[in-house]
């Protein structure tokens, strides 16, 4: 665990130093006139607010109310575990914080941005920009080595080829996956791509990750491997987390459980005593 812990504060220091102002010559310069210029100056300590959130899905001639009222205010720094019976909603309230899909009614404040005010976009810029994804099952690019599909935000970004394959191979050796840089994706296990998918979401150090259900299809050594990764990022670089599972030998990996059913909040935990005991809940 130590070990873990030296190589990620080295890592987050590497990110960090990453992360300074561009210099003259650093290549996304010539990108500034086409991705919108962030002045971000957000010190709030609310991460992500979501407010009076409804999604309603037309099906046919049918409407399906999904998302009937959320309201959750997500700190800095917090470990959120979002649990609820499958299809109460989870995964349409990740991709609308995500930006991806948009709410019928409500607002989604991230890092103080009124996200689904802005253009697709800017939003996908903001994506690229703020916060780091972790599916299920990990996409790739096949015709792209590991190290090639990690580096992918960093071309999407706007940075050169080079100093986006730099980074990915510093984020492949903080999960402990650089030795598998230049395989291509699919011949690595599912717990290998899963660790090469959170490399990929920290390679433009977000400030914020989203993951559902990133232990889903895992055994349970890898899937207890990850979770480890993920806290410890959580906690030395004080990345906020919001992570979709259904497991509950995972809850005492959380700051705060909130629990979903049927498109609404039914409980909003942060005592950590009663977070231990759902664990033993079925
Ligand atoms: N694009 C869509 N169009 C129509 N209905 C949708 C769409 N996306 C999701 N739904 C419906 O919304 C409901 C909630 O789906 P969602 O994927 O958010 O559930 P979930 O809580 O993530 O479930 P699980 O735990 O199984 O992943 C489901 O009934 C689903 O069929
Ligand atoms: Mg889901």
């Amino acid at each position: 665990m130590d070990e873990i812990k030296n190589k990620i504060e080295a890592g987050g220091e590497r990110i960090a130093k990453m992360n300074e102002a561009p210099t003259q010559s650093d290549e996304s310069k010539s990108d500034a006139g086409f991705f919108p210029e962030f002045e971000h100056h957000s010190n709030t300590d609310i991460v992500v607010g979501i407010k009076d959130v409804e999604k309603t899905f037309v099906l046919g001639t049918n409407k399906v109310d999904i998302l009937k009222g959320i309201n959750v205010d997500i700190k800095r720094g917090e470990f959120v575990m979002l649990m609820g019976p499958s299809g109460c909603g989870k995964s349409t309230l990740l991709h609308i914080i995500y930006g991806l899909e948009a709410p019928t009614n409500g607002t989604i404040l991230v890092e103080d941005e009124d996200i689904w005010a802005h253009s697709k976009n800017w939003r996908a810029y903001f994506r690229n920009q703020f916060i780091g994804f972790i599916p299920q099952q990990a996409f790739w690019i096949k015709s792209l080595s590991v190290i090639e599909n990690v580096a992918v935000p960093g071309f999407i970004g706007g940075r050169g080829y080079r100093e986006s394959i730099e980074r990915a191979y510093k984020t492949l050796e903080i999960v402990g996956m650089k030795d598998w840089a230049h395989y291509r994706p699919f011949d690595l296990s599912g717990g290998q791509q899963q660790k090469v998918s959170f490399a990929r979401s920290l390679l433009l150090n977000p400030k914020f990750i989203i993951a559902d259900e990133p232990t889903g299809n895992l055994d349970q050594k890898s899937g207890v491997q990850l979770m480890d990764l993920i806290k410890e990022f959580n906690e030395s670089l004080n990345i906020t987390v919001l992570m979709v599972t259904h497991n509950p030998d995972q809850v005492n990996y959380a700051s705060r459980i909130v629990k979903m059913v049927d498109g609404k909040i039914m409980d909003d935990i942060i005592d950590k005593e009663q977070i231990n005991a759902m664990k033993h809940e079925a």
